[in-house]
């Protein structure tokens, strides 16, 4: 069945013993045995339960995946895949483009833990092909498309070259969600989201999740750190992601269409600049064309000129986008993303980062082009 039938009806999921056409939320934490002392299902919580279970096979069923795991946040599921798979002496390449407190974790995370780190713009195939050590890199963590700069990386030929050289590649897919990029399909072992975005959809629910192609020795280790550490996701913010991702494909091909109609609308306005994969400006929108599909994600931002100052003005003078964090919800946000990373940030001063929502594109538009008219 196609991906919007399996979401729209959560694997068609009707409850056994009701017909419930809604699944039910299982509160409880630990499960009782049967008559003959054997278990009817799961166990205990940290280890099973069925509606973050429920969660986790729709996911991997939207990404061709051979399994999910669910984590009550984004960062939780980075954390257990590093802690499973690099151990002291290891050899991790990290994104130089992308989220600036993952970046900033992964950084510490490797000195405390003496792993190698070495930054790369995986958009540079050559440049990862320099920092590949084939037979020690352990990890290839590639972030695409980057926030907030959405630069692109070609999954497919960056895997066969970490590939070759003996890495696993894990791919935080958050801003392309499997409507525009099934990562799996492109060659990456795991896919990480932060599902508190656009697989949860409506801002009130934090979440992470990995998908893995194969149910591999790696896999099961990351199981186990979760398993034994204990991040999971609570039975509440499994079902609000649930009902979060029947809606996935109508919310996110809605609101990359209007990305895309408004990253065209922006770029001709006087002093403005555009980062979005849908432009044929774009440095790797050939690229995003071969590995994206039903459009090219929601995530744009636009550079003001003039410095901070210059885009903390237009930030204040926005009145439909909210001026808040996070990205991927049913409302427009916009952020000046330089304010919160500070200024050892590669972001640029003047960037302001733009998460589309489910408005009607000329609200957006004309509060953007009011809100630049008076810089
Ligand atoms: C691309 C990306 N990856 C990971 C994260 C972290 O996810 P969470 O906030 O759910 O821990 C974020 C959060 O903003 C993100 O934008």
């Amino acid at each position: 069945m196609k991906p919007e039938t399996l979401a729209a009806q959560a694997l068609h999921a009707i409850d056994d013993t009701t017909g419930a056409i809604v699944p039910p939320v299982h509160f409880a934490t630990t499960f009782a045995r049967d008559a003959s002392y054997g278990l009817r299902g799961p166990m205990y919580s940290r280890d099973e339960n069925p509606t973050p279970v429920l969660a986790e096979k729709l996911l991997a069923a939207l990404e061709g995946g051979a399994g999910a795991l669910v984590f009550s946040s984004g960062m939780a599921a980075v954390a257990a895949a590093f802690r499973a798979l690099l151990s002291p002496g290891a050899h991790v390449i990290g994104p130089a483009c992308g989220y600036f407190a993952l970046r900033a974790w992964m950084a510490r995370f490797c000195a405390q833990w003496q792993v190698q780190l070495d930054m790369v713009d995986t958009s540079d195939l050559d440049a990862l092909s320099r920092a590949l050590r084939p037979g020690v890199t352990r990890l290839v963590w590639i972030e695409s498309p980057a926030n907030p700069t959405w630069e692109l990386t070609d999954l497919a030929a960056a895997s066969e070259r970490a590939h070759a050289a003996g890495a696993l590649v894990i791919v935080d897919a958050t801003a392309a969600t499997p409507v525009h990029t099934r990562a799996l399909d492109h060659g990456v072992d795991i896919v990480m989201h932060s599902a508190t975005k656009y697989l949860g959809g409506h801002s009130d629910v934090l979440a992470g999740a990995l998908v893995t192609r194969t149910l591999d020795d790696a896999w099961a280790d990351i199981a186990r750190v979760r398993h034994d550490e204990g991040p999971v996701l609570g039975p509440m913010e499994a079902y609000l992601l649930i009902r979060g991702m029947r809606t996935l494909f109508a919310r996110v091909e809605r609101s990359s269409k209007t990305a895309l109609s408004l990253a065209e609308r922006l770029a001709t306005l006087p002093g403005v600049s555009v980062r979005y994969p849908g432009l044929p400006s774009h440095p790797q929108h050939a690229i995003a064309r071969r590995q994206m599909e039903r459009g090219f994600g929601s995530m744009l931002s636009i550079q003001t000129g003039g410095g901070a100052e210059t885009a903390i003005g237009v930030m204040k003078r926005l009145r439909v986008w909210m001026p808040a964090t996070s990205l991927g919800g049913v409302e427009s946000l916009a952020e000046h993303r330089f304010t919160l990373e500070g200024p050892v940030t590669p972001t640029p001063p003047d960037l302001i980062r733009l998460s589309v929502g489910l408005e009607h594109e000329d609200d957006l538009f004309e509060d953007l082009r009011q809100a630049l008219a008076a810089r």
